[in-house]
């Protein structure tokens, strides 16, 4: 049976059910975790002092020494879970990209936005977890003497607008998805998830600016 064949003929168990829930679940967490560390990495506009408090904070209270690693975990499952519907295999990839090409609608193409950012989020997010959390406490000081290097400015400058557009489609997706979003107000959502992701692009580069230009 051709690979197109075996996806139009494979049933969606109650399994699939649940664990589609799970993703959007992890999601919705990773979602929360990133709009709440955008504002607590962008108080170093305030002052670095005010970074170091509420680093200071979460370090006291062990919650990045536990909650560092408790989303990296939510991190890979939330992988794992969205790749058992990416196409690793070429004729997989021609398929949908086939589908897309086909339904020519924006979120289908949405879709394969959010495999793309998935994967350069996946290597980079990995690095930046690892790399932030073996070496605490975090301070100000210390992030800015990473941003300041050009090859680690470079990869938050990549970093950034993966993360941002991966997160608005992400939150409108799950919008559709789970009804919330009907054809009725999918113009109104729509503007909502480009406004989304402005807002938080202009956090993230006032942030990165913030820390090449701290003494
Ligand atoms: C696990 C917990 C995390 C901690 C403790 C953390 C901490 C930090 C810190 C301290 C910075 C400042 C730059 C630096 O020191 O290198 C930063 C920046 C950044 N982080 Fe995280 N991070 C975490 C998870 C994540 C995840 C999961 C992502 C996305 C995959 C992410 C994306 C970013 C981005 C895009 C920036 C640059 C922000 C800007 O434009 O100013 N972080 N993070």
């Amino acid at each position: 049976m051709s690979l197109e064949a075996a996806i139009h003929v494979t049933r969606p168990s109650k399994r699939d059910a649940y664990l589609d829930w799970t993703q959007m679940l992890s999601g919705a967490v990773l979602i929360l975790f990133m709009w709440s560390h955008m504002i607590l990495v962008s108080s170093v506009v305030i002052g670095p002092g005010a970074m170091n408090a509420l680093a200071y904070f979460f370090e006291a209270t062990y919650m990045a020494q536990a909650g560092g690693p408790i989303i990296f975990l939510i991190f890979l499952l939330h992988f794992l879970l969205a790749a058992r519907k990416i196409p690793f295999r070429s004729d997989g990839v021609k398929i949908a990209v086939g589908h897309a090409r086909m339904l020519n609608h924006r979120d289908t193409w949405l879709w394969l936005v959010q495999v793309i950012t998935a994967l350069v989020i996946l290597v980079l997010g990995a690095i930046h977890m690892w790399v932030v959390l073996t070496d605490l406490p975090i301070t100000a000081a210390k992030s800015a003497a990473r941003m300041q290097k050009a090859p680690w400015f470079l990869f938050y400058l990549i970093l950034l607008p993966m993360v941002e557009m991966h997160v608005s489609v992400g939150f409108y997706r799950i919008g559709v998805k789970w009804g919330f979003i009907t054809s009725g107000n999918r113009d109104k959502a729509k503007k909502f998830e480009y406004t989304l992701f402005g807002i938080f692009m202009f956090i993230g580069i006032i942030t990165l600016i913030r820390f090449v230009t701290l003494g």
